[in-house]
C-alpha cells in the first residue's frame, strides 16, 4: 500500500490543479484494515496499458488489485445492470479507505470498454488523472472530448460531468475535497 500511495502522490505532483488537494495529504501513519472485495470490472485491470508518466502508478494498482476493496456507489436502479458490470472504484484515502482522512478522498475509478457513465454532480471538488485508457469526458454542456492518459480533468463543486469509454477500459485516479467525501453523486 505504501508504494502505491507514493506513486499516486508522485503522479499528482505534476498536476497543477491537484496542488490544493495534496496540501491536505494525510501524513499520519494510521491505517485502516480494509477487506478485499472484487467486482466484474476488475477483469480489465491486468490488461491495462499506461503512458510513461503514469506507468509506475498503474503497475502498483495492478500489483495490489486483488487486495483492494472494489466498491460501487450506484445500484441497478441508477444506470442499469450493464453499467454495474463495467464500473467500480477503490478508495485509498478518505472516510473508508486504508488511509484515514476527513480532508481529502483519493482512489481509482475503473470503467470497462463501451460504458457510459451518465451526467452526475457532487459537492466535492474533483481532479481526475487517467492512468490507462483513452475515454471521452464531458463537462457541463460541452461536447464529449477525448482525454489522453496523464491529462488531468478538474471538476469544480457541482459541475456536471460524464464519461464514455469506447474500445479501451479506463483507469483514472481521483481526488476529492470539500463536501461529504462519501456522498453518492446526484444523477442529472
Ligand atoms: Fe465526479
Amino acid at each position: 500500500m505504501e508504494a502505491l500511495l507514493k506513486a499516486v502522490r508522485q503522479a499528482f505532483a505534476t498536476v497543477p490543479e491537484a496542488a490544493a488537494f495534496l496540501a491536505d495529504w494525510p501524513e499520519a501513519d494510521a491505517r485502516r484494515v480494509v477487506t478485499p472485495a472484487t467486482l466484474p470490472v476488475c477483469e480489465w485491470v491486468a490488461g491495462l496499458h499506461s503512458a510513461a508518466t503514469t506507468q509506475a502508478v498503474l503497475a502498483e494498482v495492478q500489483r495490489l488489485a486483488g487486495r483492494l476493496a472494489w466498491q460501487q456507489t450506484y445500484g441497478a436502479g441508477d444506470f442499469g445492470a450493464d453499467f454495474l458490470r463495467g464500473y467500480g472504484w477503490s478508495e485509498f484515502i478518505g472516510l473508508r479507505g486504508p488511509v484515514p482522512s476527513a480532508r481529502i478522498a483519493c482512489g481509482v475509478l475503473l470503467l470497462a470498454p463501451g460504458v457510459t457513465y451518465p451526467p452526475h454532480a457532487h459537492a466535492a471538488e474533483e481532479v481526475y488523472l487517467p492512468i490507462a485508457g483513452v475515454a471521452a469526458w464531458q463537462k457541463a454542456d460541452a461536447d464529449f472530448a477525448k482525454v489522453q492518459v496523464g491529462q488531468a480533468i478538474h471538476h469544480p463543486s457541482w459541475m456536471p460531468h460524464a464519461m464514455q469509454t469506447k474500445d479501451q477500459a479506463l483507469a483514472a485516479l481521483y481526488l476529492w475535497r470539500g463536501g461529504d467525501l462519501a456522498a453518492k453523486s446526484v444523477i442529472l
